[in-house]
């Protein structure tokens, strides 16, 4: 069950967080993992006998250059569309666009990039995984680039699902809320993980493993009927608000009054 045994995978963005999380449990499953990172992960790759591979996915004769080495010998199985960057802290009115560029560059092209060459070398009944996010879907104040370019990833997600169907290639993004990677290292985001766990059912952040288990379980043959979504993974934040939410508003609202 779940097992990739015989498949080769590809890999964006591991040399950290849930790129790095998702070759190793793929490596883990059976699969022979390409690890495509701006960073040579050459330690990860040794440790679960993978290759690693310098790519800048914003580059596009890189990323097809890439994928044809790749699948030049057994074949593409699995592609998993993982390497991003985050943009943000501004609002609408404040944002250049050049901060939308940057985000779209690495986030939406990149995965587009990869989407794209992918048709052209991966297997019939292969497995694409897009990884987008939570603010694809929802709005976050100051989060605009990068939202644009994640809610991009989940519209390439449906497109090439419908267009791959028929050879059996399958496509979905994820959607996680904040995870606990590298990217969020920055004392910038310290309140807004302050928040995310107050605002989150199950009281705390992601971990980068939780995000590698569901693309493991989309990528897997098992679920061969599954093409064209955007799974939420975000510990119940968007089923709607919780009871830590509802106290803290309800608290902060009751202290105004009273001053
Ligand atoms: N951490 C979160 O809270 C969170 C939430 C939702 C979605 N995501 C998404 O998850 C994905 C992985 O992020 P993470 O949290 O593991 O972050 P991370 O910073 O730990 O890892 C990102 C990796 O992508 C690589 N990378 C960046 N630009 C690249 C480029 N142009 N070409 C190739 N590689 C590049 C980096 O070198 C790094 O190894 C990203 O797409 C991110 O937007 C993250």
């Amino acid at each position: 069950m779940f097992s990739l045994a015989g498949k080769t995978a590809i890999v964006t963005g591991a040399a950290s967080g849930i790129g790095a999380a998702t070759a190793k449990r793929f490596a883990a499953a059976g699969a022979k993992v390409v690890l495509a990172d701006l960073r040579e992960a050459k330690e990860l790759a040794q440790e679960i006998d993978g290759r690693a591979v310098v790519c800048d996915v914003a580059d596009e004769a890189a990323v097809e250059a890439m994928i044809h080495d790749a699948a030049e010998g057994d074949g593409l199985d699995i592609l998993v569309n993982n390497a991003g960057i985050g943009v943000v802290g501004q609002e609408i009115a404040e944002t250049a666009a050049s901060s939308l560029d940057a985000n779209l560059r690495v986030n939406t092209y990149g995965a587009f990039y990869g989407v794209k060459n992918a048709a052209r070398y991966m297997r019939n009944g292969g497995a694409i995984i897009n990884v987008a996010s939570l603010a694809a879907l929802v709005g976050f104040p100051a989060y605009i680039g990068y939202s644009v370019s994640k809610a991009g990833i989940v519209a390439l997600t449906r497109t090439a699902a419908i267009e791959l169907g028929a050879r059996g290639i399958r496509v979905n993004c994820i959607c996680p809320s904040t995870v606990d990677t590298p990217m969020n290292d920055t004392p910038d985001v310290a309140a807004e993980l302050a928040f995310v766990r107050i605002a989150t059912p199950l009281g705390r952040i992601c971990d980068a493993d939780e995000c590698a288990a569901l693309i493991h379980f989309l990528a897997a043959d098992d679920c061969r009927f599954i093409t064209g979504q955007a799974l939420v993974i975000d510990g119940g934040v968007h089923a709607g608000f919780c009871e830590t939410l509802v106290g803290a508003v309800i608290s902060a609202a009751m202290a105004g009054n009273d001053t």
